[in-house]
């Protein structure tokens, strides 16, 4: 039988995922050791571990190419959700967040504010459900650089400690949502894997209650 097949987001939500995996009795040698290979087999085969960025396992879930995929409910608000989404693994908890620079007014004045995102649509949403009209600019990376130099008012990011807003002097204005790791499944694949796919995340269900 052809082995089900997993994108993972590899980097921070890489070493929880194998460790659930292991806890559901998976033996995950193969990933642990994984060099520079990027498809791994885990169990005793019966799973295919694929590692890609996070943005990228969306793509393969949603192409059917993978069955299901891990990823941060942060990479799912932005882009969309043409699959399912059908379990909160409970790791990769941090949260989205409109951040400016310490003693900021962020919502008083008449002058439209800008603001500087690696998530353009997480923040556009965010801002229409407040009735604010706001410039947003995307910034790929150490989006706390936008207000420091005056590019932007504030920024809308991932606070996880909340280290990188405090030792660059910008403070939390307010949450805009939690954010978790959640298993996806390709629509097609729920319907023609089903008993595999539902044993799987009871197995799963139960390691995190567990952990709990
Ligand atoms: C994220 C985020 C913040 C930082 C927050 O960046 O964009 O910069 O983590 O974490 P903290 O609250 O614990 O300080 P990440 O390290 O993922 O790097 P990136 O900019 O490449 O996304």
């Amino acid at each position: 039988m052809k082995s089900l097949r997993i994108a993972l987001t590899k980097g921070r939500l890489e070493k929880d995922s194998v460790a659930l995996f292991e806890k559901i009795g998976l033996d995950c040698t193969a990933v642990r050791e994984k060099g520079r290979r990027l498809i791994l087999p885990i169990g005793n085969g019966e799973i295919e571990v694929v590692l890609a960025k996070a943005a990228d396992v969306i793509t393969y879930v949603e192409n059917g190419v993978c069955d299901l995929g891990v990823v941060g409910k942060d990479t799912i608000m932005e882009n969309g959700s043409r699959f399912f989404e059908i379990l909160d693994l409970g790791f990769g908890r941090c949260r989205f967040a409109l951040a400016a620079k310490k003693g900021t007014d962020f919502f008083t004045g008449y002058k439209e504010k800008t603001v500087a995102s690696k998530y353009p649509n997480v923040s556009r949403q965010f801002f229409e459900s407040r009735g604010m009209d706001v410039r947003i600019i995307k910034i790929e990376g150490s989006v706390e650089l936008a207000p420091l130099v005056g590019l932007a008012d504030g920024i809308v990011d991932i606070v996880e400690t909340g280290s990188t807003l405090k030792e660059n002097g910008l403070e939390v204005i307010e949450t805009v949502s939690e954010i978790s790791a959640r298993l996806i499944v390709n629509t097609a694949s729920l319907k023609m894997r089903k008993a595999e796919i539902e044993i799987l995340v009871a197995k799963l269900e139960t390691a995190i209650k567990e952990r709990e």
